[in-house]
């Protein structure tokens, strides 16, 4: 149904802020010939304040096909005329662009001369940016209701959600946003997926935040300004992309150091908006400032809860009466991206049957979260990989002295403590207490990629010694064991099933490949052995567990 047109005439008014529209409405009568419906005028305000189409027919109670045919059949084609563009070659994110060309933007005024009282009682602005929808969402209401907490009732200042990939941190927000964004003069959603110096989201933000100001070289107290006049609340999505890859924790690429800035300064100096950073990994100036009773707070977001985690299985077809959901959710400990992945598997390749999928792990990962750690692991330092692969090595929680001892030829005391803070801040390992000792282990469904991982190193390792007969290129045939000494009976035979199996079958293929008999290849080792005797730790008793060196 229609809103009546004395609505649509109030409809997203805060455009005159920034665009003379009298001037816009009338040029385009003069060049289409006709004047703008009541509907197309409200249209062409909701576009230039960066509503999306489907959000505009929202607000009109239109459905949003028939909204986009409407516009496709008018306003659009009047828009390329008056912009004097090819016809049909409107995207609607262009439409400020094109008007701006063609000088209807209000001419700026610096920052400090903004009229406050015109913006403070204008209709606020909601720029969803490329947020998702979340369209199916479950759960989570204490999370939500803790968020909320923070952001609208503590009125904090910067709010991190983090966790790991796929936990649901960007579903999460899209809700909470929902929820209390009317409690803000102004919302902008942005993500930082293709990597933006700090200058170009500064740059972006501003020109809606703050259209008035006219500057090329936009600085964060620019937006503290905006912060202390308005209250906004600023998502900012996929942070992690911004910080450093190969590195601990914590450290911004090239470029975007003045992040760190904006965290600092947002994080510390008075005003009444709220910023919400989300990553995969706690950014460090988070850390630093964040506190009970002050306004700045990080949220971790877990798995979803063992009820909520069922219903999303059910939204994927299983009924829930299924033998060994419960024992499926665990396993994945309630992460939807993975339970999401997993159930499209077991439907396609194991009937529905939760249980027979449960026998047969080796499958558990789909494409979806294995290309979600990929990118989590191949971001991490050398020294944080080898420790991932002894915490997938040892299939159990390690304490500090184990972990110590399994790195002490790679990493100092501090390297390693410093290393292990990263993983966490990355949600790539858990910290709990076991008696009076502190442990590390590794997430799940991280254990179950890391496995993986370290095994398809070391093959490659062993197809090189096959093909090279050196032993130069080797790594970490040197640096871990592939079946521990003096691991309780129970984890050596999982090493062995698990490990060193696969990594002996893999040799047999390459020698074939390479066509050299193990004793051949064994000869040739024999040679090697003295030089290799001093400088590795585990490569001796590696290549006798492979059966080689006998
Ligand atoms: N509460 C929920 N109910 C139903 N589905 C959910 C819920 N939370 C997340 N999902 C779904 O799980 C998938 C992963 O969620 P999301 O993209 O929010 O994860 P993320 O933590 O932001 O991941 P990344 O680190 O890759 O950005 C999405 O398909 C999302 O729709
Ligand atoms: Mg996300």
């Amino acid at each position: 149904m229609l809103a009546p047109p004395d609505d649509l005439e109030k409809l997203f008014l805060e455009a005159a802020q920034s665009w003379d529209l009298e001037r816009i409405y009338t040029d385009i009568e003069r060049v289409n010939g006709k004047p703008l419906k009541p509907t197309e005028r409200a249209c062409l305000r909701g576009l230039l304040c960066r509503y999306r189409p489907g959000q505009i027919a929202f607000k009109l109670t239109w459905t949003s096909g028939s909204l986009r045919v409407e516009l496709n059949k008018g306003l659009y084609r009047y828009l390329e005329a008056l912009a004097e563009k090819p016809l049909n070659t409107l995207r609607w994110e262009c439409i400020g662009d094109w008007l701006e060309e063609k000088g209807y933007k209000l001419s700026g005024t610096s920052l400090n001369r903004i009229d406050r009282s015109t913006l403070t009682s204008q209709q606020g602005l909601t720029d969803w940016g490329d947020a998702p929808e979340a369209p199916v969402f479950f759960g989570r209401k204490e999370e939500l209701a803790q968020l909320e907490q923070w952001i609208v009732v503590d009125r904090c200042h910067l709010v991190a959600i983090w966790g790991m990939g796929g936990i649901g941190k960007t579903a999460l927000s899209v809700k909470l946003v929902e929820q209390i964004q009317g409690k803000f003069d102004y919302f902008i959603w942005r993500s930082l997926r293709h990597v933006q110096p700090i200058q170009q989201i500064l740059a972006d933000l501003l020109k809606s935040l703050a259209p008035q100001l006219s500057t090329s070289q936009f600085e964060v107290s620019d937006l503290i300004e905006v912060l202390k006049q308005h209250r906004c609340l600023i998502v900012l999505d996929d942070f992690e992309t911004i910080l450093r890859d190969g590195e601990l924790v914590g450290l911004y690429r090239p470029g975007c150091e003045g992040y760190a800035e904006l965290l600092e300064r947002v994080g510390g100096e008075r005003h009444q908006s709220c910023l919400v950073p989300i990553s995969r990994e706690q950014p460090k100036e988070i850390a630093v400032l964040q506190g009970a009773d002050l306004p700045v707070r990080s949220f971790k977001l877990s798995g979803m809860q063992r009820q909520e985690a069922r219903q999303l299985l059910v939204a994927r077809g299983f009924t829930g009466s299924e033998n060994g959901m419960e024992q499926l959710v665990q396993q994945y400990r309630g992460n939807p991206a993975a339970l999401r992945i997993v159930g499209t598997t077991i439907h396609e390749l194991f009937n529905g049957n939760i249980s027979e999928f449960l026998k047969q792990t080796a499958l558990a990962l789909g494409d979806v979260l294995r290309s979600l750690l990929y990118q989590q692991f191949e971001r991490l330092s050398d020294l944080e990989k080898d420790i991932l692969y002894w915490l997938s090595i040892r299939r159990r929680p390690a304490s500090l002295v184990m972990l110590r001892d399994d790195t002490k030829s790679i990493a100092s005391g501090s390297e390693l403590l410093d290393a292990l803070e990263s993983l966490r801040w990355r949600s790539l390992i858990e910290k709990s207490t076991e008696g009076n000792e502190v442990v590390f282990m590794l997430e799940p469904v991280v254990m179950k990629y890391v496995s993986k991982k370290f095994i398809d190193e070391v093959c490659k390792e062993v197809d090189a010694i096959a093909q090279t007969q050196s032993l130069v290129k080797i790594r970490l045939l040197r640096s871990h064991a592939l079946v521990e000494d003096l691991a309780p009976d129970n984890t050596r035979a999982a090493q062995i099933r698990l490990i060193l199996k696969p990594v002996k079958d893999r040799l047999g293929i390459a020698l074939a490949q390479a066509g050299m008999t193990e004793e051949a290849f064994n000869e040739v080792l024999t040679t090697l052995q003295t030089r290799f005797s001093q400088d590795s730790m585990y490569l001796e008793a590696n290549l006798a567990l492979l059966g080689l060196l006998l």
